[in-house]
């Protein structure tokens, strides 16, 4: 499904470069939900959001599904960005004054479909995250979990080939975190949902079915579960 080659995302230049990354490869494969540690500063959010086409890298390859997304045109990059990448934020990013349900269907809106059809579609991805009887509440009338599975349903509504996640945790108490790790696992587990999570807890890896640890911008340690392998995945790129 993913596809890195030799990723390099170098800040500054000469004695004050930084080397955020420095040749990261890997694979992922459809339906793994995979973690990424390590410890501050070891390039994980620079990873996340090169992935997720918010960022560009200095050198190396990327294809996701078969597509050259580095060599693509910026409007067709920006329209891949915008309609087949979700993407959650540690800070959820929703908007205070709009409901859960207008905070799901306010970018299918803007893409010009009608309010009625946006509506439905976000109800449906309220459902999957376990709020549907909540959508006309805004965002101070929910809890921090409530709350970041609303950005959740926001980011499955486009129904993306993969998920990205920064730290979706950070802000959220054990009891919090739980739910909406239970939430990724049921997307991963009963949609097939390929995702990619941030994250610093070790207790968070239970979830996963593989973790690739950063250090220093490079890839220093990467386990797959072997339940994962032999049950779960479809050797499928
Ligand atoms: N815009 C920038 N300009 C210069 N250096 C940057 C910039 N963004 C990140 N860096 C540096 O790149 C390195 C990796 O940063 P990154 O944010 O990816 O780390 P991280 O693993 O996500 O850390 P954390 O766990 O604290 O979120 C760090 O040394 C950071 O200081
Ligand atoms: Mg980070």
């Amino acid at each position: 499904m993913i596809i890195v080659k030799d990723l390099k995302r170098y800040y500054g230049t000469g004695a004050t470069i930084v080397k955020a990354l420095d040749g990261i490869s890997f694979e992922i494969k459809k339906k793994e939900f995979v973690a990424i540690m390590g410890a501050s500063g070891s390039g994980k959010t620079t990873l996340l959001r090169i992935l997720a086409l918010l960022d560009d890298a200095t050198s190396g390859e990327y294809t996701i599904r078969g597509l050259e997304v580095f060599s693509l045109p910026e409007a067709e990059r920006s329209y891949y960005r915008l309609t087949q990448v979700g993407y959650v934020f540690q800070d959820y990013a929703l908007m205070n004054e709009m409901s859960a349900a207008e905070n799901v269907y306010v970018l299918s809106m803007m893409e010009g479909k009608s309010k009625k059809e946006s509506y439905g579609t976000a109800l449906e991805a309220l459902d999957k995250v376990g709020l549907r009887d909540k959508p006309d509440r805004v965002p101070d009338e929910l809890s921090g979990g409530e709350k970041q599975r609303v950005a959740i349903a926001r980011a499955i509504s486009k129904k993306p080939d993969i998920l990205f996640a920064d730290e979706p945790c950070a802000n959220l108490d054990t009891n919090n975190s739980k739910q909406v790790l239970e939430v990724f696992k049921e997307l991963n587990e009963k949609f097939g949902q390929t995702i990619v999570m941030v994250t610093h807890e070790l207790w968070h890896t239970k979830y996963v079915d593989r973790v690739i640890t950063l250090e220093d911008g490079k890839i220093v340690g990467d386990e797959r579960k072997k339940r994962f392998r032999k049950v779960h995945i479809k050797e499928e790129l």
